[in-house]
Parts: structure tokens; C-alpha cells; sequence
């Protein structure tokens, strides 16, 4: 088990979690969902999601359980869906809580549409104590994931390798 790299998630409908579990498992690592407590079930919960994210409005988060304290990681990697056009409110939130405690963080974005959404990793920054060092934005399903997503897995597993002292070539 690599210990430097934890995977966190959410994911409402499966598709993130299904790419953080790939990822995780090419590299090795702890792989953690994060929650909250909001009902985000059915056609209200949708609704509930999409509002969420336009009034970029957050909820507290479940205890996030890993084997160290975030601070450990050299790697954390952050899976979210897009709502909106923005990171899910549930990823909002815990990068709201928790985000000036990772030393370094990668981005995995899944979304519907064929937009790329690369704005929102400057979004996400704004609760990073430093920017990001690698992303990807996967479309479940589409020609290109596999290739996008690997080249995200080796470009991470480098910057681990290389004591993080280089940052990578952005996915
Ligand atoms: C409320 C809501 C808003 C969404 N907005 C967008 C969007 O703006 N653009 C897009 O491409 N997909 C959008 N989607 C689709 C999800 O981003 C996409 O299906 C994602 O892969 C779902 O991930 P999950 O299964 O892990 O929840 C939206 C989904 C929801 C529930």
C-alpha cells in the first residue's frame, strides 16, 4: 500500500467513485468517500444538488476516516462530479473544512457534457494553501477516458516518485 497518496470522493450516481477506485487501485492507495448529511436522493435531491452548487453553499461533512492525518499525505487526490458547472457542494465543503491541511492536491472531475470545466480547478485552489498539482476531467464512458485518466495515474505516481519537489506536467 502506497501511504504518500490517499484518493477522497464523492459521488452521487457512481461515476467519480467508479474513477477514483481505478486510480486508487493503479496506485495503490487508500481510497475514502466523503458525505454529508443532506438527502441527495431522487429528483429533489438533484434539485437540492444544483442549487447547492450555484449558491456555492456547503454542509458540514462526515468524519472523514484515513489511516493519517491528512497533513501526512504528500498526495491527496480529490474526486468530484461537476453540478452546475462547479464542484459539488460536498467536495466545496470539505475543502472549505480541510483544504489548508493537505500539502499537495490533484484533481479528478467527471462530468456529463463534453466541456472540460478547467476553470474549476481555480475555484477549488482558493481553499489550497498552495495550487494544485495534477488534473484530469474524465467523461464516464467517452473515447477518451482511458487515456486521460492513465496519463493522470502516471503523472501523480511521478510527482510521488519524485519527492514532489518537480511539479508535473498538468494532465
Ligand atoms: C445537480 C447536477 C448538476 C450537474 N451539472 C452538470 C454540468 O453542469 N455539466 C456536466 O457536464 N454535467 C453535469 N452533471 C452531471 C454529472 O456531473 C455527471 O453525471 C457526473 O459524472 C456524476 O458523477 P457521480 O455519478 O459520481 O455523481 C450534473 C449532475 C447533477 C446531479
Amino acid at each position: 500500500m502506497n501511504k504518500d497518496i490517499v484518493c477522497v470522493y464523492f459521488s452521487r450516481t457512481g461515476k467519480t467513485k467508479a474513477a477514483m477506485a481505478e486510480i486508487a487501485d493503479a496506485l495503490n492507495c487508500e481510497l475514502v468517500r466523503v458525505r454529508d448529511k443532506v438527502d441527495r436522493k431522487g429528483a429533489l435531491g438533484w434539485m437540492r444538488c444544483g442549487l447547492d452548487a450555484m449558491r456555492k453553499r456547503t454542509q458540514p461533512i462526515n468524519r472523514l476516516v484515513t489511516e493519517q492525518p491528512l497533513s501526512d499525505y504528500r498526495l491527496v487526490i480529490l474526486g468530484t462530479p461537476i453540478w452546475a458547472g462547479r464542484c459539488s457542494s460536498v467536495m466545496r465543503g470539505l475543502l472549505k473544512r480541510r483544504g489548508y491541511e493537505m500539502a499537495n492536491v490533484a484533481y479528478v472531475i467527471t462530468h456529463g457534457s463534453e466541456a472540460l470545466y478547467k476553470e474549476v480547478y481555480g475555484q477549488m485552489d482558493r481553499y489550497l494553501l498552495k495550487p494544485h498539482v495534477a488534473d484530469v476531467s474524465l467523461r464516464p464512458g467517452s473515447a477518451g477516458y482511458h487515456f486521460w485518466r492513465d496519463q493522470f495515474i502516471k503523472t501523480c505516481a511521478d510527482f510521488v516518485a519524485s519527492d514532489g519537489e518537480q511539479p508535473p506536467e498538468q494532465a
